[in-house]
């Protein structure tokens, strides 16, 4: 078996980027305000500082205006809801994301309740899931959209395809699937996860198969059905440094095409965070 084509995330990331900066300059030629995400960090994580500091350098980069609203690991729930709440009446914010995962003492699904679902282009507040459910979605979660737009990059027509998501969260496996049995996608899609029998039967069936259970390595090459497409989602710190959920130099003897970790998903995931921000303006300020 030869190599797998790699799946340029930073690639196509930047493509994606460069389409939202010419919309966004369109949209304030048009009299628009630029566009403003306000991120709020909770404590002290360090991959969740990086990730937030590269959510912002995104925005600088397509003329976005964005805002760090840093808070120490000790603030309570009724803070941050403060903090939500002012953000929600201010008119002159248009995203606002909070870095996951919060401290232990925050309930998270009552801060992701608090967004206003206009402003929630992380996509996580009921109403916004809910009409991804029922097939009209106002936007798209950043992670499974930018998964949706490699797999596209090498393979448009999944229409009976059989895609197998390992991972079942909120974030990323759920609505994953939601994605791949869209009306015109018509993938056949099964979900996997932790108390999954007989994993390996079922991923060697897959013809897209996507990784996101956050275990190192936890994919190998023999589990991979020979000409599949590969989407590793994982990101995990070892003492080897970073790697995945899929054991890149096994699956990539197997796989016809597979992103890699990093370059690959990441990318992405910021990209669509912008193109959510920049249709929070459209609704608020069309
Ligand atoms: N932590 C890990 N991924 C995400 C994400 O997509 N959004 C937010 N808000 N936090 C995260």
């Amino acid at each position: 078996m030869t190599s797998a084509t790699l799946i340029d995330g930073k690639r196509i990331s930047a493509e994606l980027k460069s389409q939202i900066a010419t919309e966004v300059s369109e949209f304030v030629a048009a009299g628009g305000v630029a566009p403003h995400l306000v991120v709020i960090l909770v404590g002290e994580d360090p991959a969740s500082q990086v990730y937030v500091r590269n959510k912002q350098k995104a925005c600088e980069a397509v003329g976005m205006k964005s805002t760090l609203i840093r808070l120490s690991a000790e603030t309570t729930q009724a803070e941050l809801l403060d903090h939500i709440a002012r953000l929600k009446a201010d008119a002159g914010v248009q995203g606002i994301l909070v870095q996951l995962p919060l401290p232990r003492q925050i309930d998270e699904q009552a801060v992701l309740d608090a967004i206003p679902p206009h402003k929630d282009v992380d996509a996580f507040h009921p109403e916004n899931v809910g009409l991804l459910v029922q097939g009209r979605p106002r936007f798209l979660p950043c992670t499974p959209a930018g998964c949706m737009q490699l797999i596209a990059s090498v393979e448009p027509n999944l229409a009976g395809k059989h895609a197998v998501v390992i991972g079942r969260s909120e974030i990323v496996g759920k609505p994953m699937g939601l994605l791949l049995i869209q009306k015109g996608v018509d993938a056949t899609v099964t979900i996997c996860h932790s108390r999954t029998r007989n994993l390996t039967e079922i991923t060697r069936q897959a013809d897209v198969l996507i990784a996101a259970i956050g275990r190192p390595n936890f994919v190998t090459g023999n589990q991979i059905k020979p000409g599949a497409i590969v989407i590793d989602v994982g990101i995990n710190r070892t003492e080897d440094g970073l790697c995945g959920d899929v054991e890149f130099a096994s699956a990539s003897q197997v796989a016809s095409a597979i992103t890699p970790v990093p370059g690959g998903v990441g990318p992405m995931t910021i990209a669509n965070l912008l193109k959510n921000t920049l249709t929070a303006a459209r609704l608020q300020q069309g």
